[in-house]
């Protein structure tokens, strides 16, 4: 009998150890989620249960307005009989949060997943330890802004797949994963509130996607932005020079590519002495006016392959001869050298310059340089200033330093003179050259001749004495 007894109480042991086995961290990851087969079976009254394998685990199914208090009171949970819950295929008009039942529990994981939830009201009471929440999967289209703020405990949030327009406020600080993929109408000003966290790991990253507020006023092409792209405009404002300012500028998006955006810097009197070095990523727009910046020399430097718009009016820029050869040269939208130091205007790197009518755009501003005024000023930079005036658009204030007068007023006639003289007196001497050669070889050619037929040299070939070269002749 005792020994009866004894063999069913170690079987009630036994299988209550199979029932609940020790070994159970299978259950929980970082969150607690059942497959649809763990739901209470059809028939069965109650929509929820309890679980056999998972230690202080339940799930319920199919819970709608109507049954939701009933369900999980008959599933007889307590705080300390239940520490994770999924709840499949809820649909709800409401998930109120700060409901007396809620409190009741002490739920570390909270799944509540495909289902119809239309919106989650109240807030989480202050004690919540919940560590994982995943309402993924119910078409949540509006959540109670501050719902959130009292999990300090949580570590993982997961509302992906759902309607929400604003990613909810959550706890301050502390390293959190968040998933909020597949949130068409999520506001991208929420989502780079977010982004601003360092202690955010955002989970499926690609197929997150933010819609564009107004002002988000790059993307006008497109209306839908992808996190990466999003990420990439934070970064452009924390990877600026030091003392300066980066932009987004542009968006450009290249089929078959990932968009990329173009940074615009703004250096403007900053203190420089030079062109800074390296620049942002994909920078086209460098405002360094206002400086001391001497030299153009860095424009060469690979960083500034994708420089088009260029601003550096008010500097000590001396000379324009480091744009021979770059690419900025060729690319360039706007290049402006107000109010510098230029002295000399080489006017064949100018020539280089192609200004198609068709980019009206396309501009340099020149004045209030003083250059030194020359002939070739006159004949060539005035020329090349007249034929491109619609592209030099402050061409009226670029002054003479050593004459009192604009550029496009210059005299050639007048200052192109003395050079004009003096090439005529080159085609003189060149013309006397000529005629002395003619001369001369006429001269030899009549003395070879006399040679030949009277054998005497005439005057003056015949007093001139001996060389060493005529020996080696004779
Ligand atoms: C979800 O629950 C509703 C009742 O609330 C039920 O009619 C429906 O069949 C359930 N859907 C699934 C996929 O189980
Ligand atoms: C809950 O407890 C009641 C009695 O207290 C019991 O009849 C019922 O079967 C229990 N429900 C579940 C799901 O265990
Ligand atoms: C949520 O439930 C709490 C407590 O019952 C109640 O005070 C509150 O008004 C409810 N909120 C909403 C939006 O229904
Ligand atoms: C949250 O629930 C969804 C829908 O059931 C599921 O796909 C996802 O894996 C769950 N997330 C986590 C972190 O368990
Ligand atoms: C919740 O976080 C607190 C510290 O913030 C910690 O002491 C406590 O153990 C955590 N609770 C759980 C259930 O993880
Ligand atoms: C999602 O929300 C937007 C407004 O926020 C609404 O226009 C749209 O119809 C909603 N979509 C679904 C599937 O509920
Ligand atoms: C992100 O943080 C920076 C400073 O760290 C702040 O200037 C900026 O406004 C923040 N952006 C958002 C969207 O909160
Ligand atoms: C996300 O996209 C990037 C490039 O767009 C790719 O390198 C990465 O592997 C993708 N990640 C996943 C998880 O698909
Ligand atoms: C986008 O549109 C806004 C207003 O409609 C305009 O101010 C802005 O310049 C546009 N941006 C671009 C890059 O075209
Ligand atoms: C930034 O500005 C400060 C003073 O405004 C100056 O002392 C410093 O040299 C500047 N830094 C750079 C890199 O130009
Ligand atoms: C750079 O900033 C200054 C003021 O700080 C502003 O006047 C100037 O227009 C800006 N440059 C560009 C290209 O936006
Ligand atoms: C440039 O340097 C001179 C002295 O060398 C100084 O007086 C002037 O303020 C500087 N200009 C700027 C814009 O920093």
């Amino acid at each position: 009998m005792l020994v009866k007894l004894l063999s069913i109480w170690l079987l009630f042991i036994h299988s209550s150890w199979e029932m609940i086995p020790d070994d159970d961290s299978s259950c929980y990851q970082q969150c607690f989620h059942q497959p649809p087969e763990a739901c209470p079976n059809p028939g069965s009254a109650c929509r929820c249960r309890q679980l056999t394998n998972c230690k202080r685990a339940a799930v319920c199914c199919d819970i709608n307005d109507d049954n939701f208090q009933d369900a999980l009171k008959c599933g007889n949970f307590t705080a300390d009989s239940v520490e994770a819950l999924h709840i499949r295929n809820a649909t709800l008009d409401e998930l109120n949060i700060s409901l007396p039942l809620w409190r009741r529990l002490r739920l570390r994981y909270m799944t509540i997943t495909d289902g119809h939830i239309r919106s989650v009201a109240g807030e989480f009471a202050k004690h919540s330890v919940v560590s994982c929440l995943n309402l993924s999967s119910n078409g949540i289209g509006k959540f109670e802004r501050r719902a959130l703020v009292y999990l300090h405990n949580l570590s993982f949030l997961d509302l992906s797949r759902n309607n929400l327009s604003e990613v909810p406020s959550f706890k301050m600080e502390g390293p959190m994963k968040l998933d909020i993929s597949e949130n068409p109408s999520m506001m991208c000003s929420s989502v780079q509130k977010a982004l601003n966290r360092s202690d955010i790991t955002f989970i499926k990253e690609n197929s997150t996607v933010c819609f564009k507020s107004t002002e988000y006023h790059w993307f006008n092409s497109t209306d839908i932005i992808e996190l990466s792209q999003l990420k990439r405009l934070q970064e452009i404002e924390t990877e600026c020079y030091k003392n300066c300012t980066c932009k987004p500028h542009r968006l450009d998006i290249v089929m078959g590519k990932s968009p990329t955006f173009t940074v615009a810097m703004n250096c403007s009197g900053a203190k420089m002495l030079s062109l800074p070095v390296p620049l942002p990523l994909n920078t086209d727009t460098l405002d360094v006016s206002n400086n001391n910046i001497t030299s153009l020399k860095e424009l060469s430097h690979e960083s500034y392959q994708h420089l088009m718009f260029l601003y550096a009016d008010n500097n000590q820029i001396r000379s324009i001869q480091p744009l021979e050869g770059t690419k900025f040269m060729s690319n360039f939208d706007t290049l402006s050298l107000r109010n510098n130091k230029i002295k000399t205007i080489e006017t064949y790197l100018l020539s280089n310059i192609r200004f198609y009518r068709t980019d009206s755009t396309r501009h340099m501003n020149l004045g209030l340089n003083k250059l030194t005024c020359d002939c070739s000023t006159a004949r060539d930079f005035k020329v090349w200033l007249l034929t491109k005036f619609e592209h030099i658009r402050d061409y009226e204030e670029l002054w003479c330093d050593n004459m009192n007068v604009r550029v496009i007023d210059l005299d050639e006639t007048k200052l192109c003179q003395g050079e004009q003289e003096w090439t005529d007196y080159i085609y003189y001497v060149i013309t006397v050259e000529v005629l002395l050669l003619v001369g001369l070889i006429a001269k030899v050619s009549y003395d070879y001749w006399v040679f030949k037929t009277s054998g005497y040299l005439p005057w003056p070939a015949s007093k001139m004495p001996k060389l060493p070269c005529d020996w080696l002749c004779e």
